[in-house]
């Protein structure tokens, strides 16, 4: 490792341990989750619908359940078997239950029904979230928007063409503590900012050999795979462990890792796609039934400005070599004046050029709330994540995710090579430490990913001249299922 490279290494680790020492305590809890009483009488109520609540729709349930101008309606699953837990979750707090349908589409046709809230698998959001503003509803839609960068740019046309409020779930952008952090960066009190990085170190274990996987009785299949491919499910825990396999998820990237995407280009103050996209990593540590990387490092190039971002599935040791097995979710801004850490969705703390802590930001808010006033006030500005930002902040994720697809199995002493961005090299030593962590021998058995270094037209949001990059900008839609304006 060259000095300067120990260096920068050292200086991020140490750049997150004075942010999580400063922040000791935060957590990633859902500040909706909380109760908020009811001020106004039944009558004027928004009527909502949630789909999809195996896990996140839940929150969505409580949230409207709770919210005194409006009602949950319907709850809708294709799994029938969480019809009792999601009447109940609502019953409970709002004190009369929601109708149950397992099929979005009867749905989507409710008129009764004026919002739609979607926490679906993400294969599901953007068909879901197009259907219902074509039935003119206005949508919460968690995120990713979309699966794929097409269907995303879809999502916001359609949406701007019926007019409807559609909010996303990254729901730090309705934390005071983030918001009050970002406005200190657009202010330019970190100097001048060329660089952000988002971190996601989150332990994913193995999710089991591939096996031709059980769906439950309880489930309505078809309608679970919508413009997916009807496949046998290929895992042995139906839910969730989807996240794991193209056709459905977009690995921890599009998962965790978006709200840090988000981050990043917020406080950069990027409202575009990047011009060019590089990824490289692999499924390391463990063989499995999963598709997407464990183990990813990516860049955006923006010109002079980049977000770089590390996705990390195996344990990780944190930045003081401690409390293995600890997450670390996090953004860091590089100014010329000082560096800020994030390492919640709702606090950062800026360290002046000794890295010494001096500002804190922490606080909460009401993203599905905010999304409510957007939805009376009618006016898109009053959200505080319009579908426009999440398309971006998704799509960056599916670009990385292109690049690294369009790779080539290489050694990881290669990397240096393979590789012309000194940039990267703090991220290639600390993934070497990383790997030695977790007992994987950097030998010529260890081979990574290498994904292609691509050229991006923000403005077509279009690769320049990849006709494979470019095919997996969208998917084939199972008939029934297309996302209208998708040529076949
Ligand atoms: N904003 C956040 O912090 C946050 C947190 C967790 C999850 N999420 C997002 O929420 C979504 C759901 O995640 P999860 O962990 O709850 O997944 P999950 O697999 O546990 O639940 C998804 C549910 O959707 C249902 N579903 C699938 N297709 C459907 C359809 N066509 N109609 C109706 N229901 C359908 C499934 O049966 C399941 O019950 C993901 O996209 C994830 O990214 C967001």
């Amino acid at each position: 490792m060259s000095r300067l490279t120990r260096r920068d290494f050292l200086r991020d680790a140490a750049l997150l341990a004075t942010a999580s020492a400063a922040l000791a305590g935060d957590s990633y809890a859902q500040p909706w989750e909380e109760p908020i009483l009811k001020k106004v009488g039944p009558n004027d109520k928004i009527r909502v619908a949630v789909i999809g609540f195996n896990g996140q729709g839940l929150s969505h349930i409580k949230a409207y359940a709770a919210m005194p101008e409006t009602e949950v309606a319907v709850v809708c699953d294709c799994d029938a078997n969480l019809a009792d837990r999601g009447i109940k979750a609502a019953a409970d707090i709002q004190k009369t239950a929601p109708k149950f349908e397992q099929d979005l589409r009867r749905v989507m046709e409710d008129r009764s029904i004026d919002v739609v809230t979607i926490a679906t698998p993400n294969h599901w959001h953007a068909l879901a979230a197009i259907w219902a503003v074509q039935n003119g509803k206005d949508v919460y839609v968690e995120k990713p928007v979309s699966h794929n960068v097409f269907e995303g740019r879809r999502l916001v046309e359609i949406a701007r063409e019926h007019q409807r409020i559609v909010q996303t779930g990254t729901q730090s952008r309705s934390n005071a503590g983030m918001r009050q952090a970002i406005e200190y960066l657009h202010a330019g009190h970190l100097g001048q900012i060329k660089l952000a990085k988002g971190l996601c170190y989150k332990f994913r274990p193995s999710i089991g050999p591939r096996v031709t996987g059980e769906v439950p009785k309880t489930v309505h299949y078809d309608l679970w795979c919508g413009p997916a491919p009807l496949l046998p499910p290929q895992r042995t825990r139906f839910h969730y462990d989807w996240h794991w396999f193209w056709d459905y998820g977009n690995g921890d990237l599009g998962n965790q890792g978006i709200h840090e995407m988000d981050k990043a280009r917020w406080g950069l103050k990027l409202d575009r796609l990047c011009d060019r996209v590089f990824s490289f990593g692999g499924r390391l540590g463990y063989t499995d039934a999963g598709e997407t990387a464990n183990t990813q490092v990516s860049c955006f190039d923006y010109g002079d400005v980049q977000i770089i971002f590390e996705v990390r599935g195996l344990a990780t040791a944190d930045p003081m070599g401690k409390n293995r097995g600890k997450n670390f979710v996090g953004n860091i801004w590089y100014g010329t004046e000082g560096t800020m850490v994030s390492s919640s969705y709702d606090a950062a703390v800026v360290l002046d050029p000794q890295d010494k802590v001096v500002k804190q930001f922490k606080g909460g808010g009401q993203h599905h709330a905010n999304f409510i006033k957007a939805v009376k006030s009618r006016k898109v500005e009053d959200l505080n994540a319009d579908v426009e930002q999440g398309h971006i902040s998704s799509a960056l994720c599916h670009l990385a995710n292109i690049s690294y697809r369009m790779g080539t199995l290489h050694p990881f002493e290669s990397l240096s090579m393979l590789n012309q961005r000194s940039s990267l090299a703090p991220e290639i030593e600390r993934l070497r430490v990383h790997l030695e962590d977790n007992k994987i021998a950097i030998n010529s058995d260890l081979r990574l990913q290498v994904g292609m270094d691509l050229a991006f037209d923000p403005a077509k949001e279009q690769f320049t001249g990849y006709r494979q990059a470019n095919a997996w900008l969208t998917r084939e839609y199972r008939k029934g299922f297309e996302v209208p304006g998708h040529s076949a």
